[in-house]
């Protein structure tokens, strides 16, 4: 095979040697089965392809200084993938055979996972489909759960950073009571024009307010956001964000730094006022905010007045991190070590 070279490893796919296959017949679920195949037979008519009956979920395993495999919150990652299937009518995948699905197919790939000092890690990519014939607008009967894996390169390549976002009002990416809450294909879907026209205008990602009102802060594109102002970590409460496993790690790592927590909506405003501000999931931990801007009222909302990361995004990240490598102890239990 040919060597891989770690130091250079994008976000994309890669091709592994193995991905973890579960098939949904007759009311249950079956075995996990280790497949080689990179490829799907499905029904022409099966949901999944019509009326987006499609769940998925994204996590990362990394390789400690010690050589030890890391898998970080799998359980937490079941528990949001059981909520996206209880929001589209899909069966539940139980949290111990996602858990084991998780760890067999990083096992099996384990020639995939990047070194320690490379800063690159693998990442973990399961989904849900229903793959039952169906005509009609009916939930499937029948249904596939695989988990795939591809090495994936750090998020930072030149040093922790931080940048530029806006925030786009032509789309929403989710109705206040849509799917917004649920990792479905289809907020994807209609997230890519907005995320197209701030990748054009040369900005890290898409900002974006609340669709009722436009005057909430939402999301950052595929990550939530938070501010830091007075000691405190404020974070949106909004019916149409996802959940953010990092998010909630950040709130406690935060809470145990001696700051204070809030979860509230934040008016667009009030990003006048925050000493720092980041974009947090699974991909960067945390992409510091250098700046908002909202072209069409003509504002920018200057975050990192230097141009750099603030004290506290900086020290979370590292925590974060420290943690996700098994460089510090993990008090939470949030890591599941494959020896
Ligand atoms: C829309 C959206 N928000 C937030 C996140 C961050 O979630 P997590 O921290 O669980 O990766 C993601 C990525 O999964 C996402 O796609």
């Amino acid at each position: 095979m040919k060597e891989i070279d770690w130091s250079n490893l994008s976000f994309g796919y890669m091709k592994t040697d193995y991905n973890v296959r579960c098939y949904y017949r007759d009311g249950k679920w079956g075995e996990l089965e280790l497949c080689s195949e990179e490829t799907l037979n499905i029904h022409m008519a099966a949901t999944c392809l019509h009326y987006g009956q499609e769940a998925f979920e994204g996590l990362k395993a990394y390789r400690g200084k010690d050589g030890k495999i890391r898998i970080f919150r799998p359980e937490a990652n079941a528990e949001r993938l059981q909520s996206t299937c209880r929001g589209i009518l899909m069966p539940e995948f139980p949290t111990e055979m996602f858990c084991e699905a998780v760890k067999k197919v990083v096992k099996a790939n384990e020639r995939f996972i990047p070194p320690y000092e490379s800063g690159a890690s693998l990442y973990i990519r399961p989904l849900l489909i229903g793959t039952g014939a169906q005509v009609g607008v009916h939930p499937a009967k029948e249904y596939l759960f695989v988990v795939f894996v591809t090495p994936v390169g750090p998020y930072f390549k030149g040093g922790f950073a931080t940048n530029p976002y806006v925030i786009i009002r032509q789309y929403d990416r989710a109705a206040p009571l849509g799917t917004g809450t649920f990792k479905v294909g289809g907020n994807y879907a209609a997230s890519l024009r907005a995320n197209k026209m701030a990748h054009d205008a040369g900005y890290a990602s898409e900002f974006y307010l609340d669709a009722k009102e436009k005057k909430y802060i939402d999301e950052c594109g595929a990550a939530n956001f938070f501010g830091i102002k007075n000691n405190t970590y404020i974070t949106p409460l909004s019916t149409s964000i996802l959940p953010s496993i990092t998010n909630r790690s950040l709130m406690q790592l935060a809470e145990d730094m001696g700051l204070k927590v809030e979860r509230r909506p934040i008016p667009e405003e009030e990003l006048t006022t925050f000493e720092e501000a980041g974009a947090c999931g699974t991909a960067a931990v945390i992409s510091p905010i250098e700046r908002i801007d909202d072209l069409e009222n003509q504002k920018s909302y200057v975050i990192a007045k230097d141009g750099k990361p603030g004290p506290i995004s900086e020290k979370l990240y590292h925590k974060l991190r420290a943690i996700q490598y098994g460089d510090e102890p993990d008090p939470y239990g949030w890591v599941t070590v494959i020896d």
